[in-house]
């Protein structure tokens, strides 16, 4: 099933869709370039939430005022894009955020320099709560680390969520090659927020000859998915 790990597609909650009409647009356009599942991932700064709960509650409002429109989405899963901060593993309820009924959560690293307890923060998430971490749109951090830094985080027990659009950098797309080459799990986003700049763009990856690398993608999703379900 063609999957997007990264997508601000749920209304009035963070930076994403401004309403439930935008929202509907963004599926309907997710739709035509084939995708049949799309995590929604809004963003979850833990100094500007009041709790995890609170977040939660207000998570679910945007996805109730959205799931009364017709969707085009055959499948809407819930999920976050969690800001890694200081003391992120240690907040209260942080495992609720994992990708609705899979082992998966969303982590997005600090744009600035690398610093070790970043990946200490990783760890413990991972460890704790037994949760495979997923790195958001890991391309972008090669402007903010040295080469040893993202070797680094690269070589973190976690998967790499690549943006569709890393085929517009020439350095971006190197790295991109180099982590196909080395065996990395990769998985898609269009980390879209709008129907503009930042619109749904899963059509670039149908130009690509990538289709094998896209499908181990869509398949992690299953491969994580709670034996509960
Ligand atoms: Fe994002």
């Amino acid at each position: 099933m063609r999957t997007d790990y990264h997508c601000h597609v749920l209304p009035e909650i963070d930076d994403g869709a401004k309403n439930t009409d935008i929202s509907v647009q963004m599926l309907g356009i997710l739709r035509s370039q084939g995708v049949e599942r799309v995590i929604a991932t809004p963003h979850f700064y833990a100094h500007k939430e009041k709790s995890v709960a609170n977040f939660l509650d207000k998570r679910q409002q945007a996805y109730d005022k959205l799931m009364v429109c017709p969707n085009p989405c055959d499948e809407l899963i819930l999920g976050a894009e969690i800001a890694i901060e200081h003391g992120i593993s240690e907040l209260d309820g942080i495992e609720r955020l994992a990708i609705t009924g899979t082992d998966l959560i969303l982590l997005e690293l600090p744009y600035g320099p690398y610093d070790e307890w970043m990946s200490e923060e990783i760890y413990n998430i991972s460890c704790e709560y037994h949760l495979k971490p997923v790195i958001a749109h890991i391309h972008r951090y090669i402007n903010y680390y040295s080469r040893s830094e993202m070797e680094n985080i690269l070589k973190t027990d976690a998967i790499f969520q690549i943006n569709n659009e890393v085929f517009g950098s020439i350095r971006e797309k190197r790295m991109f090659r180099s982590m196909i080459k080395e065996g990395l799990s990769v998985v898609f986003g269009s980390d879209s927020h709008n129907l503009y700049r930042r619109r749904p763009n899963f059509d670039i990856l149908a130009k690509k000859k990538i289709s094998g690398i896209v499908e181990n993608s869509d398949n992690i999703f299953d491969k994580y998915r709670r034996n509960s379900l």
